[in-house]
């Protein structure tokens, strides 16, 4: 019998995508989140989605900081691995309450980390970002690209017994393509594409183009987008990689190795959705780069694994999600 895989936020938007591609491909999941920035009405719709599978998928609503939790759903199952997406996620939010995500993420991976050792579960794998390549100066990012940032799993990497695979996303976009799980973020979107479909449904009156003047074709930002479900797929084929003996500590990219302007991402949401997005242009937003884009050929090669889908899909399957959920997983304005 297979055992369990157990993920960390997966009421989430990653989360939730991952969860559904792992009941499809005959995973027993448990789910812990703490539906901070979340929705159980997540959950639900995955486990409708998975058909036969659903009832593979079990959830508890815990925080990973509560110790005594997290180890007494250690105690009651045995997992044979953890996907670990929990955390906060916005930037702008974690400049100005930085304390807050400290303990949000660190302590809560610390909790897991120990909670894991403890019972022998020691195969991770942990949702990075391309943010931590900072203003690269050679594009593609490489996974040896330098860094700006470090991150505390590293020093796990002096214990052979732990098998961690990081993976960098770049920019998710795109919903599940039933049009039932997708993203939902509280309050004003700080994300291109979340923006862009709120003003599609008339929740906005205009998107903000940060920055005119970048050395781009067409003076804006350049980012390498990925649909979420590729994306999820990612986390399965990271999952498989986890079993080769020879995998200690590695890193890969999750991207789709393209790299698309802020106006060509509006003119293709236009194009699926069918209305007139209009623009303020602006500023640069203090801490963009100018082209983030990876290098994918590590990931292809190693994970077997590689970026399906394009913009015309990204934009159809956001465009889905948006008209049959205007308010996300709330009925209706808050
Ligand atoms: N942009 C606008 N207007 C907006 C929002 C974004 O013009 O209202 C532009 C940005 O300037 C940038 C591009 O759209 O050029 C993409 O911006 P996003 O905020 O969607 O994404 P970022 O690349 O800035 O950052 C995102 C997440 C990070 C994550 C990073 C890399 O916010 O959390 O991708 O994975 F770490």
């Amino acid at each position: 019998m297979s055992r369990s895989i157990l993920v960390t936020g997966g009421a989430g938007y990653i989360g939730s995508h991952t969860v559904l591609q792992l009941l499809l491909g005959g995973y027993k999941v448990v789910v812990v989140d703490k539906l901070d920035n979340s929705s159980e009405i997540a959950i639900k719709r995955v486990q409708e989605l998975a058909g036969e599978h659903g009832s593979n998928l079990t959830f508890h609503e815990i925080d990973l900081r509560d110790k005594p939790a997290v180890e007494k759903l250690f105690v009651s199952e045995k997992f044979e691995a953890v996907i670990h997406v929990a955390g906060l996620k916005a930037v702008g939010e974690s400049v100005q309450k930085p304390l807050l995500y400290y303990d949000n993420n660190l302590i809560g991976m610390i909790v897991l980390l120990e909670v894991m050792a403890a019972h022998g579960c020691k195969k991770l794998v942990f949702s990075s970002s391309a943010t931590v390549y900072g203003w690269p100066k050679v594009v593609p990012c490489t996974e040896e690209s330098p860094i700006s940032a470090t991150n505390p799993y590293g020093r796990t990497k002096s214990d052979s017994t732990w098998k961690i695979i990081l993976l960098r996303y770049f920019n998710p976009v795109g919903a599940h393509p039933s049009g039932h799980i997708g993203e939902d973020p509280r309050g004003i979107p700080n994300n291109l594409i979340p923006f862009i479909q709120q003003v599609a449904v008339g929740r906005r009156p205009a998107l903000t183009v940060y920055g005119t003047d970048y050395k781009t074709t067409d003076g804006t930002g350049v980012r390498d987008y990925i649909h979420v479900v590729d994306l999820a797929d990612g986390h399965i084929a990271a999952l498989k990689k986890l079993a080769d003996p020879s995998v200690g500590c590695e890193v890969y990219n999750l991207g789709s190795g393209k790299g698309t302007s802020v106006l060509e991402m509006v003119a293709a949401f236009e194009k699926a959705s069918g209305k007139k997005i209009p623009l303020v242009m602006a500023d640069r937003r203090p801490g963009d780069a100018e082209i983030v884009y990876a290098e994918t050929e590590k990931a292809e090669r190693e994970l077997n694994w590689k970026a399906k889908y394009g913009i015309q899909e990204f934009c159809r399957d956001q465009w889905n999600w948006a008209t049959k959920n205007p308010y996300g997983y709330e009925p209706q304005a808050p």
